[in-house]
């Protein structure tokens, strides 16, 4: 499906376009079923999972004008605004601090604050390379499959600066950028995504200070020291697992977490190994006994897909080997 083109802003002053293809959605209102005594039933997951939303799903293109260095959000904004307010999808800061805006964007989980359009956008091939029966290649088996991806791939990766112009409007056309909802969660509308799962886990595993409690005090029994003073040193061996956002971009590349609920999930393990480094909290046996499950350290098979997108720059799966680690030597 497309829509109408931007109207009411001035686009005399973008020099090119692309094409936004946003798989949407939009949930079925849920009708109060009594469930009698199914076997087969699913039970809600003890970490809170929730189950899959019934609704209306299609992919909807917007061709907009655009600057090539704004954000994928600006644009989404922009058609928002001046072409398609029914179009959903969250967003807080705008500057990759509050992990609100998650998304897949060609198919890989980023924020859209941060993804900009001259990066993303790709220009598809012609034709779909597809053998004689019509199938997909999914990889180069013999050398003339090789060769035809190698030249799907260089179409793809023209720059703007290469990209063709559209005859109709002369800006160049730098191509599509799909966008789809954070994959493993389950979809609430368009592209926004269930996260509460995710949160769940990681308030399940107790993401705050856990000191035994004892406050200096004046001789009159008033409290003397307000905070846990810490080295620089023990400072710096956790400091970057505090820049976690919570985004869940993580969780939606790892396809332990994607595959269903049975992993408590990369952003939950970094934000217990947060804790298991301060040297101020005095949980460590506790939070270490807390994720030796089978859903916890046992269900990581250290794919490290978690490590490439985070935003924040953690290497996710190297924190969590160390993680490992440290439960087994116990
Ligand atoms: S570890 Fe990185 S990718 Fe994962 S939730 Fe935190 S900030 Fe997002
Ligand atoms: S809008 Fe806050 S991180 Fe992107």
């Amino acid at each position: 499906m497309t829509t109408p083109t931007m109207e009411q802003s001035d686009t005399s002053t973008y020099d090119a376009q692309v094409t936004l293809r946003v798989h949407r959605f939009s949930p079925r209102a849920e009708k109060k079923r009594e469930r009698k005594s199914n076997p087969f039933a699913r039970k809600s997951s003890p970490f809170g999972g929730s189950h899959r939303p019934r609704g209306k799903s299609w992919v909807q293109e917007y061709t907009v004008p655009v600057h090539a260095d704004d954000s994928v959000l600006d644009t989404l904004l922009r058609i928002k605004r001046d072409i398609d307010p029914t179009l959903a999808f969250r967003y807080s800061c705008g500057h990759g601090m509050c992990g609100s805006d998650a998304v897949a964007i060609n198919g890989s989980p980023t924020l859209l604050c941060t993804a900009i359009i001259r990066d993303m956008a790709h220009r598809e091939p012609a034709a779909p390379v597809t053998d004689n029966d019509g199938f997909r290649k999914t990889g180069p088996a013999t050398d003339e499959a090789a060769t035809a991806v190698a030249e799907a791939a260089e179409t793809a990766a023209v720059s703007a600066e290469e990209a063709p112009r559209d005859e109709a409007t002369g800006r160049l056309d730098l191509g599509v950028i799909e966008l789809a909802p954070l994959p493993g969660f389950p979809v609430q509308r368009d592209l926004i995504a269930d996260i509460d799962q995710m949160l769940e886990q990681i308030k399940k595993l107790k993401p705050y200070l856990m000191h035994n409690g004892e406050l200096a005090t004046t001789k009159d029994g008033k409290i003397d020291v307000f905070e846990y003073l810490q080295k620089p040193e023990a400072l710096a061996k956790y400091e970057i697992l505090t820049n976690c956002i919570m985004c869940g971009v993580c969780e939606g590349a790892c396809p332990v977490y994607s595959g269903g609920e049975a992993f408590v999930g990369p952003a939950a393990l970094i934000n217990q190994a947060r804790f298991v480094r301060d040297d101020r909290d005095q949980a460590t046996e506790e939070r270490l006994e807390a994720i030796d499950t089978a859903d916890g350290i046992a269900a990581c098979q250290s794919v490290r897909a978690c490590s490439r997108p985070c935003p924040k720059g953690i290497d996710v799966g190297e924190e969590i080997w160390q993680l490992i680690a440290q439960v087994k030597e116990r």
